[in-house]
Parts: C-alpha cells; sequence; structure tokens
C-alpha cells in the first residue's frame, strides 16, 4: 500500500544548452546538447521517492526505444515501475528544452503516450495523498481525484503546465492546487504578472472555490505562499545559484506530497520543498536533479545551526 500515489507524465528531455534563449524567427548556436529523464509527473514521482516515501506512479509511455530508457532511468531512481503501461505503436513524450547560461529556460512538449493515461479509480483511497500535474488527460485526473471525495486523501493538483480548463473543470476536487505566478496570472486572466504578496494572495483567493482549498504559489527567489479564505504563510527561499531551473517547480510538488504522506504539517513540509527546489536548480537536468532526503536534512540542520546565537 502507498501513501503518495502520482499520475503523470514521463518526457524524454532533449536539452539545448544556448548563451541565450532565440527570439521568434531567430537561429542560435548550442554550445552543449544532452537527454535526460523528464516529464512533470516523472520528476515529481523521482523527487518523492528520493525523500523516502512509499509510492505508486501511474504513467503511460510508446513501446520505443526511449520509453524503454526512461523505465530504467525510473528504476535506477527507486521510482516503482508496475503501473507504468506501454502503449503498442505510439511514441514515448519529449520535450524540447533550450537552457540559457542563467539556468532559465523554454519548454515545447511533444505528449505521445501520455495524452492516452487511463486510471482505474480505486475502490477504497488508501493513499495519504495524490498528487498530478497537466500533461495527462484532464479527464483521467478528474475521474480518480473525484472519486477520493469523503475519504482522507489529500488531492494535490500542481495547475502545469497553464490550461484553463482545468480551472474550471478540475479545481474543485482538489484540496491544495500548486502554480507559479505566471500560471495564478495565467488562471486568474490578467496582464501583468502580479507585483506583490498582497497582490498575489488577493489573485490567489478569486480562484478559490472551497472553504477547506489551499492555492500554493512558489515564487523563485521572493519563496512560496500558501493561502486560504483566511491564511496567508511565507516560506522564505533559500539563496542558491541557478544553473538550470527545469524541473525545480517538480522538486517542489515532489518533496511537498512526499513530506505530507509521510506526515508533516503543512508549514514543515513547505518548508523542506523549498529547499529541495533550490538544491535541484543548482544541478543539471530535471529528474537527474533531484536532491536526497540527505541533502535535504543537512541544509535544514545547518540552518538551524546557524539560528543558535
Ligand atoms: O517541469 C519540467 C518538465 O516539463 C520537463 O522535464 C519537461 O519534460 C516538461 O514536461
Ligand atoms: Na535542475
Amino acid at each position: 500500500m502507498a501513501d503518495l500515489t502520482i499520475l503523470g507524465s514521463v518526457n524524454l528531455d532533449v536539452v539545448l544548452r544556448v548563451a541565450s534563449l532565440p527570439r521568434p524567427g531567430e537561429t542560435v548556436s548550442a554550445t552543449g546538447s544532452d537527454h535526460y529523464l523528464g516529464g512533470k509527473g516523472a520528476n515529481q514521482a523521482v523527487a518523492a521517492a528520493r525523500s523516502g516515501v512509499n509510492l505508486e506512479f501511474y504513467a503511460c509511455l510508446g513501446d520505443d526505444e526511449d520509453g524503454a530508457w526512461l523505465i530504467s532511468e525510473l528504476e535506477v531512481l527507486s521510482v516503482p515501475s508496475g503501473d507504468i503501461e506501454k502503449l503498442p505503436s505510439m511514441r514515448s513524450g519529449r520535450a524540447y528544452i533550450c537552457v540559457d547560461a542563467a539556468g532559465e529556460n523554454h519548454i515545447v512538449v511533444d505528449a505521445g503516450a501520455n495524452a492516452q493515461l487511463k486510471v482505474v479509480p480505486p475502490k477504497r483511497a488508501d493513499a495519504k495523498v495524490v498528487l498530478s500535474q497537466l500533461e495527462t488527460p484532464i479527464e483521467t485526473t478528474l475521474a480518480y481525484c473525484a472519486s477520493l471525495a469523503g475519504s482522507n486523501t489529500t488531492a494535490v493538483l500542481n495547475a502545469a503546465p497553464a490550461i484553463l480548463r482545468a480551472r474550471d473543470d478540475l479545481f474543485h476536487v482538489m484540496n491544495i492546487i500548486v502554480m507559479n505566478e505566471s500560471e495564478l496570472a495565467f488562471y486568474a486572466e490578467i496582464e501583468s504578472l502580479p507585483e506583490d504578496i498582497e497582490d498575489i494572495t488577493r489573485i490567489a483567493r478569486t480562484l478559490l472555490s472551497r472553504a477547506d482549498q489551499v492555492i500554493i504559489v512558489t515564487c523563485g527567489a521572493a519563496g512560496a505562499l500558501v493561502i486560504s479564505r483566511n491564511h496567508l504563510h511565507v516560506t522564505p527561499a533559500r539563496r542558491t545559484k541557478a544553473r538550470d531551473t527545469t524541473g525545480s517547480g517538480d522538486c517542489f510538488c515532489g518533496t511537498l506530497c512526499a513530506r505530507l504522506a509521510m506526515g508533516d504539517q503543512l508549514d514543515a513540509a513547505m518548508q523542506y520543498a523549498s529547499i529541495a527546489a533550490s538544491l535541484s536548480v543548482e544541478k543539471d537536468g530535471a529528474a537527474a536533479s533531484m536532491p536526497s532526503r540527505e541533502d535535504v536534512e543537512l541544509i535544514i540542520f545547518e540552518m538551524e545551526s546557524e539560528e543558535v546565537p
């Protein structure tokens, strides 16, 4: 029996390093290239597994060379592969990613088999937390999470990549919705990014559809906010030097849910997740950059020792 269930995508990330990201119509030369295990679901599953949680991961791959390699990478990174389906005559998902010198990226995703993910909702919800994102069908996530109503399972959605239909059809079945500032602006249908914490809080509250719902907004170096109707909590970010930010949001979501499933209160899980995400940006790749529980606990220990006068 798993404490954390993840439904989500697996992609082969084709990464090109560039000095600066190409503008429309511009051609730039890569300074290096590589391929990695990626996809928001897989990245979150790896981040969670490395935190030591007992998890299950539902995903779809193609019956191709990419798929075979991606499964072996997941297994190396301790993600159970028993619930990953290989679909005949389908391609595995791919993401084409440019990363610039400052670690910022552009991503184009070709869904492939991810678009076919179907998971039969459980008769009895056992997991403490269920986590999904928006690179797999909304209908599958909706049916699964709707079946959890009345159980003690916490349904968490990482509302990325931003798809407006998710706000209208999926948000209402979620206990916790995680998004970044640009996704927040997208879902609230406002042109510019929110300016400060008050602004973010006010806008996020317009998206809450239930009294017991929480929206978490990740703001990079400015930290992460937990927003409910009557409550606001800010978790400051750890200072770091970004090398590749690909998958840092996934690291945050995967570790947050792992810690919640392991019994942490939300504020403690937020601190763990924001430190984990800060460590992930220091390394190349998405899934490959997820820190272990020991890595994160060492930083928490150092921070706590610094606080003692
Ligand atoms: O969130 C990062 C992920 O988004 C990458 O690994 C890529 O596969 C895209 O899906
Ligand atoms: Na990274």
